[in-house]
């Protein structure tokens, strides 16, 4: 049975996207204009924002950075004086810097936890009231599977994904009762300008519009955790089942570090 209601269409659905400009994110934007839903695009670069909005009658582009309470009240409101609510706000919007413990640097450990960990909590500081208010409409988190356990080059991008796993599952507990869906959404690697840095082979990697239909896909099956490419995700799951001993020897071995 699924853990959130399940969304038959998401043709006039009001969806705000955070962190749509490219990536992941703009993927979904399109996908969603593409599925006729009513879109609001957000991330700090506007001109990018625009160029995926195309000319869409249903987009509607409210910048902004996560990192700043107050362009986020400013995106929200304007959004909420356009359409008077929304249906769904997805946050996408993350970065990633590989960090091992030898290359300790705490400024840059503190910046990404701003982004990832901080900037999402101030996403919520918008939606969460609107949505206890409407009593109605579903939020999503985008992690990563990068949070099910600590990897090599992992160290601080992993423990901001873990942050955001524990969030969603309290946040879906407290707010499944009053009808709000929650969605916690865990890739694996997609091929995006966040992994183009990446120096390592990347198993089962995606490209960025099939991780977005994974995504929607799995909203409107109404699952909780959606979770992609499942060929790769299952076996972390497995593995983070496993006792430590074992899991720290399959990590080792799969990685080399
Ligand atoms: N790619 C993967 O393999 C992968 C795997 C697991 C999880 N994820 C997660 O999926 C999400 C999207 O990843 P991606 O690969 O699509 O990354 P990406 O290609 O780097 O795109 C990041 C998006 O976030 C926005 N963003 C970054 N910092 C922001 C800020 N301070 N304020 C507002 N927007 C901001 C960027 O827009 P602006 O620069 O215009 O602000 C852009 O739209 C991230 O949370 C990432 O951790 C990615």
């Amino acid at each position: 049975m699924s853990l959130n209601p399940r969304i038959d269409s998401f043709a006039g659905r009001r969806v705000w996207v955070i962190g749509a400009s490219y990536g992941i994110g703009a993927e979904i934007a399109r996908e969603l204009l593409a599925r006729g839903a009513r879109v609001a695009l957000s991330a700090r670069k506007r001109d990018l924002l625009a160029q995926v909005a195309g000319d869409a009658h249903d987009a509607l582009i409210a910048e902004l950075d996560i990192t700043d309470r107050e362009s986020i009240g400013r995106a929200a409101r304007a959004i909420e004086a356009r359409w008077g609510g929304y249906d769904l706000a997805l946050i996408v919007a993350g970065t990633h810097l590989a960090m091992r413990a030898q290359t300790w640097d705490l400024a840059s450990a503190k910046q990404l936890l701003d982004v990832n960990l901080i900037g999402v909590l101030n996403c919520l500081d918008a939606i969460i009231p609107t949505l206890l208010q409407q009593r109605s409409g579903g939020v999503g988190i985008v992690s990563s599977m990068a949070g099910y356990f600590g990897l090599p080059k992992s160290l601080i991008y992993g423990a901001s994904k873990a942050a955001l796993i524990n969030l969603a599952e309290s946040l879906y507990g407290d707010l499944h009762p009053d009808g709000i869906s929650v969605y916690l959404i865990n890739p694996g690697f997609v091929d995006t300008p966040l992994t183009q840095k990446n120096d390592f082979s990347m198993p089962a990697l995606m490209t960025a519009d099939a991780a977005a239909r994974a995504t929607l896909d799995g909203i409107a099956a109404g699952r909780f955790e959606i979770h992609y490419p499942k060929r790769f995700t299952a076996w972390f799951k497995l593995l983070r089942m496993l006792p430590y001993r074992l899991q720290f020897a399959a990590v080792r071995r799969v990685t080399g570090l």
